[in-house]
């Protein structure tokens, strides 16, 4: 990838990972010589509970979707689980420290709905569970790191799937309100950003789409599942999943918001769509395309209604919203979260043909094929993560598109990283070595200051992520981490983007206060 230069002049890093013993990269990297961003930007990382805390069954806490999920065979690539994951649960306060070593001024966490509530609205609340964020919460804040907490990151109490099919059933709206209920009462004095989900879209397509998330529900040519509709469920679920951000955000504002002062919203996973070709079909192709995964879920929240798109391609297959719903939905949000990492060209099926079963051209996704490459060209580098392919400028599109379509709400970027993979041959010192993140984050960092220099009002970037952690159906395969983590024995070791991104920090905090 080529580095532009042509920003507010370079920041040249000797880049010494610290514990690279011998090691001595030298980067010329866009920085920060003048501010970029506003007084007052949170820096931070990002991280979920599944995927961080373990202590699956400690302290009261009850199974998840994602517990039973990852305990069946075959569903977790290298067969594991996040049952100790990074074991953030006890190593909190070791975590915070090394934000505080970065310089961040913000932490992305996000509650286990199941350690609060094992059993949902059906049991009883969990105190340990409580006292448990209580004191992460201080010791952040103690260290002047200001807490932003998302209610759900993929996770929901496995007692709700068994009792009503969770996000297909209307009645998570009122488990979902519930249990937000007693997030904002016992941690809203302390918590000022709350995001009721992280990538809704992304939970109803994978958990019910292509089936590969739980519950595992697809059908037809989608996926392998069981029991499932492809295309009624996603729909159903995500209506439901809109609702009950509705509920939450009711709550908070009737109840807490005017004594507590924080702000709600909710965090979107946000690919951005580059037309195959400049003809009016791939551009109404690549529109589509974000309608039926970003706007599928800020319309309705934001304006009322499903995107024209999906209501043009779809009908009566999508939900409807009732007089009652549309009251509860006014309160809409304070900010969008933008989780973006990538970017794919889309191209027209509607007035071309497409190959059946390519990713996007079936009449549930919008009829737009989605696809990485162009004339044998990639968009953008291709990197050991199958999704990422490196387009900076996609940061700046993608933020510019939710400004001007969501009459400049103010944004943060809740995540934006990149995975690597450990091979056998590499050792722990190469692996401490992630130039390639490092690019890959300056280069995306300097597109999203375009951005906020043309007007988009971004109020905060959150690297994913703190640590290696356990990725999903990738297991401990993918190492997001600015800190490498030693699965074996957890420990946690700086690599150079972490080194990076403090100076970043370090830079910009200089800039903006002289400024
Ligand atoms: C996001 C997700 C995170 C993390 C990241 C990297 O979509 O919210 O939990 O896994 O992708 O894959």
């Amino acid at each position: 990838m080529e580095l532009s230069s042509s920003l507010l002049g370079t920041l040249i890093i000797l880049a010494m990972c610290s514990s690279c013993a011998g090691t001595s990269v030298s980067l010329e990297l866009p920085g920060s010589s003048s501010s970029q961003f506003p007084d007052g930007f949170l820096f931070g990382t990002a991280s979920s509970s599944y995927q961080f805390e373990g202590a699956i069954l400690e302290d009261g806490k009850g199974l998840s979707n994602w517990d039973t999920f990852t305990h069946g065979t075959g569903n977790i690539l290298d067969g594991s689980n996040g049952d100790i994951a990074v074991d953030h649960y006890h190593l909190y306060q070791e975590d915070i420290d090394l934000m505080e070593n970065l310089g961040t001024n913000s932490f992305r966490f996000s509650i286990s709905w199941a350690r609060i509530l094992p059993k949902g609205r059906f049991g009883n609340l969990n105190m340990a569970g409580i006292d448990h964020y209580s004191k992460v919460i201080d010791a952040l804040l103690a260290k002047g790191i200001q807490p932003f907490a998302a209610l759900t990151h993929y996770d929901v109490p496995q007692e709700l799937e068994e009792r009503y099919g969770a996000w297909l059933s209307p009645k998570i709206r009122k488990d979902f309100e519930y249990y937000a209920d007693i997030c904002f009462k016992y941690f809203g004095n302390r918590v000022k950003y709350w995001a009721t989900f992280n990538e809704p879209n992304v939970m109803a397509i994978r958990g019910y789409r292509s089936g590969i998330y739980p519950p595992s529900r697809c059908s037809g040519s989608f996926g392998n599942c069981t029991k499932g509709n492809s295309i009624k469920d996603p729909l159903v679920a995500a209506h439901n999943m809109i609702l009950s951000h509705a509920a939450a955000v009711n709550i908070y504002r009737n109840v807490y918001q005017k004594e507590q002062g924080g702000s709600i919203g909710i965090i979107m996973n946000s690919i951005w769509y580059e037309p195959y070709s400049n003809s009016a079909e791939d551009k109404l192709a690549a529109e589509r395309a974000q309608s039926f995964f970003l706007n599928w879920f800020l319309d309705p929240i934001l304006h009322g209604s499903y995107p024209k798109e999906m209501r043009h391609v779809l009908g009566s297959l999508l939900p409807e919203f009732s007089k009652e719903d549309l009251k509860k939905m006014r309160r809409g949000l304070d900010f969008i979260g933008i989780n973006h990492y990538t970017s794919f060209y889309s191209k027209d099926c509607i007035y071309s043909k497409c190959k059946s079963g390519a990713p996007g051209v079936s009449r549930a996704e919008g009829l737009a094929l989605r696809t990485p490459i162009r004339d044998g060209i990639y968009i953008g580098e291709p990197t050991a993560v199958d999704w990422i392919y490196v387009y900076p400028q996609g940061m700046e599109n993608v933020v510019t598109f939710i400004k001007d379509r969501c009459n400049n709400t103010p944004m943060f970027i809740s995540e934006n990283g990149l995975g690597i993979v450990e091979k056998p041959s590499s050792s722990i010192t190469d692996f401490l070595n992630d130039v390639k993140r490092v690019e890959y984050m300056s280069t995306y960092l300097e597109s999203l200051a375009n951005a906020t220099r043309k007007g988009a009002d971004v109020r905060g970037y959150f690297a994913w992520s703190l640590l290696d952690n356990f990725e999903w159906l990738d297991g401990y395969t993918v190492r997001f981490g600015l800190h490498h983590v030693d699965f074996a024995t957890l420990k946690r070791t700086p690599r150079l983007s972490a080194d990076w991104y403090k100076e970043y920090i370090f830079n910009h905090k200089r800039h903006a206060s002289s400024a």
